[in-house]
């Protein structure tokens, strides 16, 4: 080692000159809710995967979440699958419509949703399963497609990890029930805050257009052209969900660099997956990184995972723990376990991944987990 330390960020977003000016565009305009810049944001999105799917953005992707379950007309006690190794706002969503998140146990070397384990805790109130991308991975989606056809649920894919990765030689989000995308600060592109869902369902997709602007029907279409309903009808529940004109602003303009971006996401992927393996108390997972784009690395390490964040924390480098498992949440805590999702919930852990980390950052990080856990 050098001696230097470095200061190694987990994640950030990558904003340049173009975002600033695209702000200051809409500001300039004196027009910042929802309008012009959203539906294009929404026609370039749909363009970009390739879709003849309904695109809609709204401000986060917890929202499109929530949005998917509350336009399903999930009820209280109707039952959704979804793996316990995800970010909380998949429950939350869930919950948020008075439905049940049942926990289900994950792959170990994917964290995907484990099918066998869900298929146990179908019951006559099961009505939907949400598969995770978990670190932006759709790898066994084909799979859960068939199970929902095999047990008639809807599916609500958590991929707010994957956009820009592929599915199937296309790309994520080009097919699918309900696809629901993030563009947070961190995510592969953000519109700052920003959520994205992708329905082959036009009804769904009305009542998501209308429930993401407090269920007033048809204001989109007013909306897009400066305008807003004066007399109108409600007859759902709805929330304030949409995008602003603002938010959409910075995602087109990081929707043009998305290439440039998975680009570099996957050649530091790359660099990680040949320098770590040989390393003994550090395992990779089973995601081939050619096809996805990878919001998060993560590894699972042997032994005491708080010391050797610790140890690379020292050395400057920050880490994360993605995630904590849902079923031994208070809320969501579950009357049985899920022993991989309990093991793998000790021993995962996500190494620096963004596209302003340099090759010799890169190398750096390898270096310090090579030297803390020998
Ligand atoms: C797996 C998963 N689900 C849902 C979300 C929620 O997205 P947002 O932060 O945009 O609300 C995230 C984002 O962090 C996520 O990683």
């Amino acid at each position: 080692m050098s001696g230097e330390i470095r200061k190694i960020r987990l994640s950030k977003c990558s904003v340049g000159q173009e975002e600033k000016d695209a702000v200051c565009r809409v500001l300039d305009n004196e027009y910042l809710g929802m309008g012009k810049e959203v539906q294009l944001f929404e026609q370039e999105l749909k363009k970009y995967l390739d879709t003849d799917l309904e695109v809609i953005c709204v401000n986060t992707g917890t929202a499109a979440l929530h949005l998917a379950a509350l336009c399903l007309d999930l009820k209280s006690d109707d039952e959704v699958l979804v793996p316990s190794i995800t970010y909380v706002a998949s429950y939350q969503a869930i919950s948020a419509v008075g439905a049940k998140p049942i926990a289900c146990d994950v792959e170990e070397s994917s964290v995907f949703i484990d099918l066998e384990d869900a298929e146990r805790r179908i019951t006559s109130k099961t009505k939907a399963i949400m598969p995770v991308h978990y670190a932006s991975s759709a790898k066994y989606i084909d799979e859960v497609y068939g199970f929902a056809r095999k047990y008639n649920l809807r599916v609500i894919e958590d991929a707010a990890q994957s956009l820009g990765g592929d599915r199937k030689g296309s790309r994520v989000g080009r097919e699918g029930d309900i696809v629901c995308f993030s563009l947070d600060g961190i995510k592969n592109i953000t519109s700052g805050e920003g959520g994205v869902i992708v329905t082959a369902d036009p009804v769904l997709a009305q009542r998501v257009r209308d429930a993401r602007l407090l269920g007033v029907e048809k204001d989109t279409e007013k909306r897009y052209q400066g305008a807003r309903s004066w007399v109108f009808d409600v007859k759902h529940q709805g929330f304030r969900y949409h995008m602003s004109d603002l938010m959409a602003a910075i995602g087109r303009e990081q929707l043009k660099k998305i290439d440039q971006f998975s680009k570099r996401r996957r050649e530091i992927a790359q660099q990680y997956v040949q320098g770590l393996r040989g390393i003994k108390s550090v395992h990779l997972l089973d995601i081939d990184f050619r096809t996805i784009v990878p919001h998060i690395f993560v590894v699972k390490i042997d032994g005491d995972r708080e010391e050797v964040a610790n140890s690379l924390s020292a050395r400057g480098v920050a880490t994360g723990a993605h995630y904590f498992p849902n079923h031994l949440l208070s809320l969501y805590r579950s009357s049985y376990a899920l022993p991989k999702a309990e093991s793998l919930g000790r021993s995962l852990m996500s190494l620096p991944l963004h596209v302003d980390l340099s090759d010799s950052d890169v190398a750096y990080v390898i270096e310090s987990v090579r030297a803390v856990t020998s």
